[in-house]
């Protein structure tokens, strides 16, 4: 049930194909198309100036997006002290209250949605499906977060024990909790972990990635507006290397929710390592070398439709992308021809247009790093496809669709972040190797089974170690409640996002025995 007693549902999505209902809505978005956004750090609710920075588009650099100040160590230490003395009160406070300002909040980005999609597609790059997408899974993580805390902790649970003693066990916020986002979901990663954190009773400081600032604070206003008290969510955008290790080595902070590179975790659990204060959780979601199955008894022409939007949708810029297909020698010609024209049908081109199917990838540096990746995979496997690229993405961030027969996964020795997939062959008689091959890279966040024989899939998702696995479909775009995502190994601590178990990684827990 929701928190006013009828049953949650998740957001309703928009059919772009149904001219009535998608012409006012994208009429909508145009408003927002030369917009100029000014952000800064959002201390006390209050936009404080830092080190400026313009923003530009990744789908087109000569255009600009806004501006956005850096916060700098003044009001790094504004926002930590208030947030840390906000604490005990917002901690004290009903979680039905919490959880009815965060209903609150999902109903303000849904009656924003056209800003926002605006903001994603212009600063992120996001194609206007991912946009939408975007916005109805924070809507999806703002109800569903409410939900679990006020079943959580709305009252504590009762336990048994011997005549005359009361047993009662208490679950109540950390303290002051650290949220550390990436660029890829700049909306519903930014907000979900925010949201799961102020449900639980932290009060908390977010860092939104430094190529997304721009979302981050709006959606912190809109926050704000909800009624989430100014001094419990405050707003520090700078880069990683200044904001992102001032904010995790202080020592007042009780957790670090995290989703980014596996590298970048690693040093944040080393900063909280080797930092003083209490020992505290740090919840990493992180990347993944991520792998689909194909078996000979595959209908091909459904696979390949599951193929392409796995690995290009959002420009492959999706920790749940497929990166490495394994396809059953049998039918591998087939399917790959197959695959080869249906990359050519690919529409690449300006995020804002809803015919486009790729867009650009996010920064001048991931556009070498990825370029530099298929010039380099090329010489040691050999190119199946590569799209050319239109003349529309010639000013933007554009790196072309690519697929590469490679040998064997190890030649990969990271995850490639971009609209890059890997084909390998395999025989029937292969099968142990290519489980162990995929078990071997240490990561486990998506893994896609494409087979007709339904013990045979089911066996092998039990074999491979990850935390979401797809038979027969797409491995991209869980839905919150539904599939409650996160990996494990080097892909991520858990507990699972949009999943029940996540909050109980926020909170404390307090037994209280009483002899009446
Ligand atoms: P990143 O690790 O470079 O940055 C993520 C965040 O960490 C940014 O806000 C950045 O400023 C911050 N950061 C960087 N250095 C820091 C430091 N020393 N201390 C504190 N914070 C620091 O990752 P990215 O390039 O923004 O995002 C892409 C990565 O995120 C990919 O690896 C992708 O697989 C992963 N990802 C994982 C999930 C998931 O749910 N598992 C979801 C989305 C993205
Ligand atoms: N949750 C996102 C997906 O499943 C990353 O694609």
């Amino acid at each position: 049930d929701d928190i006013f007693g009828s049953e949650r549902k998740n957001s309703k999505g928009m059919n772009l194909n149904i001219i009535s209902q998608s012409a006012p809505f994208l009429t909508a978005i145009k408003q927002f198309s030369t917009t100029q956004w000014q952000a800064g750090p959002l201390v006390n609710g209050n936009t404080l100036t830092g080190e400026q920075h313009t923003v530009h588009s990744p789908f087109d650099t000569r255009l600009t997006v806004g501006n956005i100040a850096f916060a700098d160590d003044k009001a790094i230490e504004l926002a930590m002290s208030s947030a840390q003395q906000a604490f005990p009160r917002w901690c004290n406070t009903p979680v039905t209250v919490r959880a009815a300002s965060l209903y609150k909040l999902a109903d303000l980005l849904e009656s924003h949605r056209e800003e926002l999609i605006a903001l994603c597609t212009r600063e992120a790059g996001k194609s206007i499906q991912d946009g939408i997408d975007e916005v109805r899974e924070a809507v999806d993580f703002c109800r569903y977060y409410a939900v679990q805390a006020t079943k959580m902790m709305d009252k504590p649970e009762l336990l048994p024990g011997p005549t005359g003693e009361l047993n009662e066990l208490f679950v109540q916020g950390r303290g002051m909790f650290v949220c550390i986002s990436p660029w890829n979901f700049p909306l519903a990663i930014f907000l979900g972990q925010v949201t799961a954190a102020l449900a639980a009773g932290n009060t908390v400081i977010a860092k939104p990635a430094e190529q997304t600032c721009l979302v981050g604070y709006r959606a912190v206003q809109l926050a704000h507006e909800a009624g989430i008290p100014t001094d419990v969510l405050q707003f520090l955008p700078g880069s990683g290397a200044t904001v992102g290790a001032a904010i995790t080595k202080d020592e007042r902070i009780a957790g670090v929710c995290f989703t980014g590179s596996t590298g970048t975790a690693k040093l944040i659990n080393r900063t909280l390592a080797n930092r003083e204060g209490a020992i505290i959780p740090l919840i990493a979601e992180t990347g993944g070398q991520n792998a689909m199955i194909v078996d000979s008894t595959a209908q091909p022409e459904q696979v390949v439709n599951d193929i392409v939007d796995s690995s290009f949708t959002s420009a492959g810029q999706r920790c749940s992308a497929l990166r490495v297909l394994y396809v059953q020698e049998d039918i591998a010609d087939r399917v790959i021809e197959l695959m080869k024209g249906a990359m050519e049908q690919l529409s690449i081109g300006d995020p804002s247009q809803v015919k486009t199917d790729v867009g650009p990838v996010i920064d001048a540096s991931a556009q070498a790093n990825l370029n530099a990746h298929i010039d380099h995979i090329c010489q040691v496997g050999k190119l199946i496809n590569k799209v050319e690229l239109p003349q529309a993405a010639l000013n933007g961030h554009f790196v072309a669709p690519t697929a590469v027969a490679i040998d064997s996964i190890k030649v990969l020795s990271q995850e490639h972040f971009g609209p890059i997939l890997h084909v390998i062959r395999y025989k029937a008689s292969q099968l142990n190797h290519v489980i162990d091959e995929i078990n071997s890279t240490g990561f486990g966040l998506t893994l896609g089974v494409h087979s007709r024989n339904e013990g045979h899939a089911i066996n092998l998702v039990n074999r491979v170690n990850v935390g979401n696995a797809y038979i027969n479909r797409n491995q991209i775009g869980a839905v919150v409640g539904v599939q409650p995502f996160g990996g494990q190994g080097l892909s991520g601590t858990g507990a699972k996002a949009g999943g029940p178990m996540y909050l109980t990684r926020f909170v404390t827990e307090k037994t209280r025995t009483n002899n009446i």
